[in-house]
């Protein structure tokens, strides 16, 4: 579903107006002062988030982000022992601000608010499309996952557990969608025992939809003129969908994009890392000079398409965390040409744009002249062009997300068994010698992680599919300005050597270079350019230099991310639904294919939060695609 960002106005007071909605943005009494007393003050806030590990609040209707900057606020001039550890605010948006209107709309607050709350938000504010945004704050303390969607139909798919709600939607007779029946039932499937929320709305039917689905109203004080304003108290026990655990240790084996992404995420939560690798960090498929970060649209926006956008932004917000933390990456945003490969899917790419309406930065199309522009040669054919895409060195990368980790990291030390004690998991080496011991496993070992899963293998179908890519010197190749991409790649010339590729050869596991797959390479890369471009001479072969991998590929060639689902013997006699379907500590982050650099980022925050028990990064649907669960006792 395209995004329609909100078109605004302001009232002779000056206070943001929705013509849209015929409604104002918040009391014109002020917004900080209506967020505290109605939002903070209706759920009890901040006293109710002390010294827990987090605390979620979750928002319909996110506007000018005032509520959240509020809240944030609040949280940031506390001291440690009085506030949570982190402060998780999920909010859903249909209408979001475009940056230009936020800037200016929260300009007037920069002095309101401490620090740089304001300039933060707005340095982060995410590229307008569809979908679940995770920003991330105050050194990973306080997350704001922005939903951008219909609430009537995205809250639904939301994957949290909220301690409190605060409903602020226009006013119901104008804006009768944001406090639907659909979006109660919504919040009361977010909610368990003591989950509260607050409104400045008194309307008799969102009242009514309210303590139908299983919260107990007051009407307290309102703020300013108002006279009364809404509170409420879930009080069914449900069982929390996502228990997490107490922060510990971690083992992670496999130091390349899965275990250093991984121990990064965790390290943020508080876990202590120690990640063990066979040999070197990003010695197995992540160790190329670079690879492509681009999404891959599709006109239905399917599973494939959602996924790789969500992997695509992530991976842009945490190059950037990086580099605000003093650990930035070798990438470049030189923006990546997606070739058609002939007429008929020409058309259909060009479809796509316009039935996705994504913003121009994520997608648009360009014909043959355009493209060729772009890449500074004469290409082959029109395509789609991302222009906030580009190539990333992916051992690098590891490099920063290690630093960033603060990781203990065991080069040279192969794990050959794992074992689950009482309270922990250790792991062998092939002597029967301890390597280490830590509360929770993370299998990010790639093409190995199902030998040492067992007997728990099943739901890890991941086979080996080996690739090299091919250096080129430039000149006298002339590298192309952008990426360029078709069947292959191609990278501009990074230090003066770029990057094309890459073989793709199923159930293989040889990584010796072979002569055969650099000519390979070079026809899918001469494919990309125009006859007249493409008609440099052939270097020898031989004399090439190139990086083999293989990359860990699963059948529906979507990542594997969770904890491991437990045998069905098992399953039979343990008690909680819980204990039932997962092995308890032993998880995955593996199955990322050809799209690794894409995926790493998004997949280990999705472990990590599930780990910790926090909101997740993703919808619903979109966490059920990843989770290995997919494949678990499957018939033959
Ligand atoms: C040629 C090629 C080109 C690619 N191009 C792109 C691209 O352009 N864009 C993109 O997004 N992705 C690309 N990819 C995919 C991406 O590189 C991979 O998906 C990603 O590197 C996989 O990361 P990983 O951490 O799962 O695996 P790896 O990097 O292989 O790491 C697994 C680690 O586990 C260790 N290990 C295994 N078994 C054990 C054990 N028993 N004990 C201890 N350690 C163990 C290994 O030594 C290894 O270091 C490409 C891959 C290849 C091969
Ligand atoms: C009163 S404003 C919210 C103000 C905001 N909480 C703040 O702190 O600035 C209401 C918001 O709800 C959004 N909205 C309206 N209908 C919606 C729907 N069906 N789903 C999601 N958001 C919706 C509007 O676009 C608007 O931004």
């Amino acid at each position: 579903m395209p995004i329609t960002p909100a078109t605004l106005s302001q009232t002779d007071d000056g206070t943001p107006y929705a013509p849209v909605y015929d409604d104002v943005y918040h009391s014109r009494a002020g917004a900080l002062a209506q967020a505290r007393h109605v939002f903070l003050g209706g759920n009890h806030l901040p006293e109710r988030w002390a010294d827990k590990d987090h605390f979620v609040v979750v928002e319909t209707g996110f506007g000018l982000g005032l509520n959240f900057l509020a809240t944030w606020a609040t949280w940031h001039t506390q001291i440690d022992t009085l506030r949570c550890r982190r402060l998780h605010f999920v909010s859903v948006e249909k209408h979001p601000l475009r940056l230009s209107d936020l800037s200016c709309l929260l300009a007037p607050y920069k002095n309101e608010l401490p620090g740089d709350l304001v300039d933060a938000l707005i340095r982060q504010w995410p590229i307008l499309s569809a979908g679940t945004h995770r920003l991330v704050f105050d050194h990973g303390r306080v997350i704001l996952t922005l939903i951008l969607g219909d609430a009537e139909t995205a809250l639904a798919q939301a994957a949290a557990r909220a301690d409190a709600i605060y409903l602020d939607g226009f006013a119901p007779s104008k804006n009768p969608d944001i406090w639907s029946e659909a979006v109660c039932e919504a919040l009361a499937k977010l909610s368990g025992a003591g989950t509260t929320l607050a409104t400045w709305s008194v309307n008799g039917e969102v009242r009514r939809r309210l303590s139908a689905h299983g919260f107990e109203l007051l009407l307290e004080p309102g703020f300013a003129q108002k006279r009364e304003m809404l509170t409420g108290t879930f009080r069914e026990r449900r069982p929390h969908p996502n228990p997490g655990l107490p922060h510990g240790r971690a083992l992670i084996i496999g130091a390349g994009l899965a275990g250093t992404a991984t121990a990064e995420r965790l390290a943020t939560r508080g876990w202590r890392c120690t990640i063990v690798d066979a040999g070197v960090l990003a010695g197995g498929a992540s160790g190329n000079q670079a690879g492509v970060i681009r999404p891959l649209p599709s006109i239905d926006d399917n599973v494939l398409s959602r996924l790789t956008r969500a992997g695509f932004l992530d991976t842009l917000q945490r190059l950037q965390h990086l580099k605000d933390i003093h650990h930035s990456v070798q990438w470049d945003a030189c923006g990546v040409l997606h070739l058609a490969r002939d007429d008929a899917q020409a058309l259909v790419m060009q479809q796509a744009v316009v039935a996705l309406g994504l913003p121009s930065e994520l997608l648009t199309w360009l014909d043959q002249p355009q493209a060729s522009d772009k890449a500074a040669l004469s290409v082959a054919a029109g395509g789609w062009w991302f222009a906030a895409g580009g190539w990333l060195n992916p051992s690098d990368y590891c490099k920063q997300l290690l630093r960033a980790s603060g990781a203990t990291l065991l080069e040279n030390t192969a794990v050959a068994t794992l074992c689950q004690t009482d309270h922990a998991w250790a792991a062998f080496d092939t002597t029967g010698k301890l390597i280490a011991e830590a509360e929770i496993v993370v299998l990010a070992n790639a093409t190995d992680a199902p030998r040492l899963a067992k007997p728990y293998s099943d739901a890890l179908p991941i086979r080996p599919a080996r690739g090299q890519t091919t250096l080129l010197a430039s000149p006298p190749v002339p590298a192309p300005e952008s990426v360029i991409c078709r069947q292959g790649y191609w990278t501009p010339a990074i230090n003066s050597v770029s990057t094309c590729g890459a073989s793709f050869v199923v159930d293989e596991c040889d990584l010796t270079m072979r002569t055969s797959e650099h000519a390979e390479n070079l026809a899918t890369l001469r494919e990309m350019l125009s006859a007249e471009t493409g008609s440099w001479p052939t270097p020898e072969y031989a004399t090439l230099g190139g990086k083999v991998g293989l990359r860990p590929i699963v059948p529906d060639r979507l990542p594997l991310v969770g904890q491991l689902p437990a045998r069905e013997d098992a399953a039979i006699a343990s008690r909680s639904r819980a204990a039932r379907a997962r092995v308890p500590g032993l998880y995955v982050n593996s199955g990322f294919g050809a799209r690794g650099i894409l995926f790493a980022s998004l997949c280990a925050e999705v472990l990590a939060s599930q780990i910790a028990g926090e909101p997740l990064p993703l919808s619903k649907d979109l966490i059920r695609t990843i989770d290995p669960m997919r494949y678990a006792h499957r018939k033959s």
